[in-house]
């Protein structure tokens, strides 16, 4: 049995103020105790310290959006895995549609990233996922696995890993991929890790769906066999809202 696990991409919204101020509220409501799902928070990399020390005492758990490839060293603006593991981030979202889209960050790239965070001791948090144009030209699966096989090359243990299905037509576009869409690359994300890594790794390996998730598509979504939670941008920016989406994961 899988926990599933939803997470807040927090994206470039909030001051540090007003990250302090929602992640309060979604503090108070997830507390700290027995859960039935993993719950956790991504704000930019300015406020990571500071909401880090504030829900400390939570369950929540503490993610970056990104991070570099390399441990330290000439690289302007950016921000290294052990440094990000030093302000207590047990996660890392990497290879956003975003960065792939506006920021340069090819599967070479999220492969580097993705062996260096795991190397740091963070828990990664991998995305993949189509254009609208690649879905119309039918050639969604051969996109996805793709980005799985490259993101994963040379990775040996697959067991801090969650994969992040995001078709990139239904991100903060309201249009979100029917279940039954979602759960068609869902396992056919499962198959090629089983291809990868054996059947019993790929049946642990958590894998979320995101993509304009809300409180009243949340609960279908996650009723599907191979969704196992979510990644939430808008949403996730109220904490009423994302935590109707945290509910709907138990
Ligand atoms: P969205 O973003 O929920 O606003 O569509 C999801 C994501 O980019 O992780």
């Amino acid at each position: 049995m899988r926990t599933k696990i939803v997470v807040g991409n927090w994206k470039m919204n909030n001051s540090v103020a007003e990250s302090l101020e929602l992640a309060t509220a979604i503090a108070e409501k997830v507390g700290k105790g027995i859960h039935c799902c993993e719950v956790g928070i991504a704000p930019t990399f300015l406020a990571l310290h500071e909401v880090g020390k504030l829900i400390e005492w939570s369950d929540i758990l503490l993610t970056a959006q990104n991070c570099h490839y390399e441990n330290d060293g000439a690289f302007t603006g950016e921000v290294s895995a052990s440094m990000l593991a030093a302000v207590g981030c047990r996660y890392v979202i990497l290879g956003h549609s975003e960065r792939r889209q506006f920021f340069g960050d090819t599967s070479a790239i999220v492969n580097r990233k993705v062996k260096k965070a795991l190397e740091q001791g963070l828990r990664v948090i991998l995305c993949v996922g189509e254009t609208l144009q690649e879905r119309e030209s039918g050639v969604t699966g051969s996109v996805i696995t793709g980005q799985v096989v490259e993101g994963l090359d040379g990775v040996a243990d697959i067991s801090s890993l969650v994969i992040a299905y995001e078709p990139v037509w239904a991100i903060g576009t309201g249009k979100t991929a029917t279940s039954a869409q979602a759960e068609e690359v869902h396992a056919s994300i499962r198959a090629t890790v089983a291809g990868l890594y054996g059947q019993t790794a790929a049946d642990h390996l958590r894998i979320q769906y995101g993509g304009s998730v809300k409180g009243s598509n949340a609960a279908e979504l996650f009723a599907m066999p191979n969704i196992d939670g979510g990644l939430i941008g808008g949403a996730s920016l109220n904490a009423d809202d994302f935590m109707a989406i945290v509910k709907a994961a138990c």
